[in-house]
């Protein structure tokens, strides 16, 4: 197993599949920057299957134990649930998950439970029609979301998570709904504080809902208590409804930053790896897939990577200040949160 420079193992590994997506969430794809015209990466960019299934293999050798896929929107990948499957074949991977926006889940959740996705997680920001409809930037509506959270249960992936980001002034006044409408459902939503990510949704403080104010939302109307968090570096810290209906997760990587138990690694559509979801620059590792590198090789990249690692982005982000690294940092859609 490897360690970086602050004795952190790399145990989570997640794979951005596509750059593409079908929202256009103002924070992370506003439509006016990303239009009819623009252009995505070409398909010769992009990992294949076997080149992806190859480094995962590898990661497998150095800790990682958990997979996940991201986006942009994973489900837009062609036949992504070939990828599952390729992947779930790997001894050593204990939990394949993947966050979709939801939006073409009915056609796929029976094929991903078939390949053998462990869990689901849903991002669904507010369930106000209205203000659903401005957050994904194309007014579609949430019901799609909601009967694919249906679909989603009936091809057995119970619970699910739902990932709602807050922002100030945006959705903060539909937190509680959404915590009504999945109480009791076994379903648990995670309430997560806006970041910084990326250059474009011109993030700053005032825009964050603190996790405590959210806690506090929802508490003075479904009374809450904290519960152990389920493993070490879990990003959640989870709550329960006192009645037994359930529980929520918060988020609180601005306010309460969790770096200190950052097991995570990044790999993104076109092949390099990043470890710092804040990070600037990757490390290119498709083009010695590409070269003919062996395997041995393949891990020294990665294990040298990871073990000169020293991002504790989060810790470090100032109240007053902008980044030093903000004009270069890496796009959400190109990493997959
Ligand atoms: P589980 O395996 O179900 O515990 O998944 P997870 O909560 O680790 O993953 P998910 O992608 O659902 O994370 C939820 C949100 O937490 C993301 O959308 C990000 O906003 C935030 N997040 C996840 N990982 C990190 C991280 O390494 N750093 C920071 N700053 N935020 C993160
Ligand atoms: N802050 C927090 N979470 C974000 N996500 C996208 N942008 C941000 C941000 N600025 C979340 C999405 C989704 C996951 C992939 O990342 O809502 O749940
Ligand atoms: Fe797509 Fe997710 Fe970005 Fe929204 S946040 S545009 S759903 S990748
Ligand atoms: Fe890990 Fe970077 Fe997130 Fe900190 S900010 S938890 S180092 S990904």
């Amino acid at each position: 197993m490897i360690k970086d420079t602050f004795n952190r193992p790399v145990k989570d590994l997640r794979i951005s599949v596509t750059d593409r997506c079908n929202f256009r969430c103002p924070y992370c794809m506003p439509a006016d920057l990303y239009g009819e015209k623009y252009t995505f990466l070409p398909k010769s960019d992009i990992l294949d299957f076997e080149e992806v299934s190859r480094l995962v293999n590898i990661f497998e050798g150095l800790g990682v134990e958990k997979v996940r896929l991201t986006g942009g929107e994973p489900l837009m990948r062609e036949n992504v649930e070939k990828l599952v499957s390729m992947l779930s074949g790997i001894d050593g991977i204990k939990d394949i998950a993947l966050t979709t926006n939801g939006y073409i889940l009915h056609k796929k959740a029976k094929a991903l439970k078939k390949a053998g996705l462990s869990r689901l997680t849903i991002s669904l920001d507010s369930l106000d029609d209205e203000v659903f409809k401005k957050l994904n930037g194309r007014e579609y509506s949430v019901d799609i979301v909601l009967k694919a959270i249906d679909k989603a249960v009936k091809a057995g992936f119970d619970p699910l998570k739902i990932n709602a980001v807050i922002q100030k002034g945006i959705n903060d006044h539909t937190i509680v709904d959404l915590a009504r409408h999945f109480r009791g459902t076994g379903h648990i939503v995670r309430f997560i504080e806006f970041m910084d990510v990326g250059t474009i949704n011109s993030w700053n403080f005032e825009h964050v809902v603190p996790a405590g104010e959210i806690l506090g939302m929802i508490d003075a109307v479904f009374p809450l208590e904290p519960v152990e968090k389920n493993y070490p570096g879990e990003v959640a810290n989870r709550y329960r409804y006192k009645d037994g209906k359930g529980e929520i997760g918060i988020i609180a990587s601005v306010t309460k930053p969790f770096c200190g138990n950052c097991t995570r690694l990044r790999l993104s559509t076109d092949g390099r790896l990043f470890t710092c979801l804040f990070a600037s620059r990757g490390t290119d590792i498709r083009k010695p897939l590409r070269d003919g590198a062996s395997d041995n090789e393949i891990r020294e990249i990665i294990a040298h990577t990871w073990s000169n690692r020293t991002d504790r982005y989060s810790e470090e982000r100032t109240t007053d200040k902008p980044s030093k690294i903000s004009a270069k940092k890496i796009e959400m859609y190109q990493i997959g949160g």
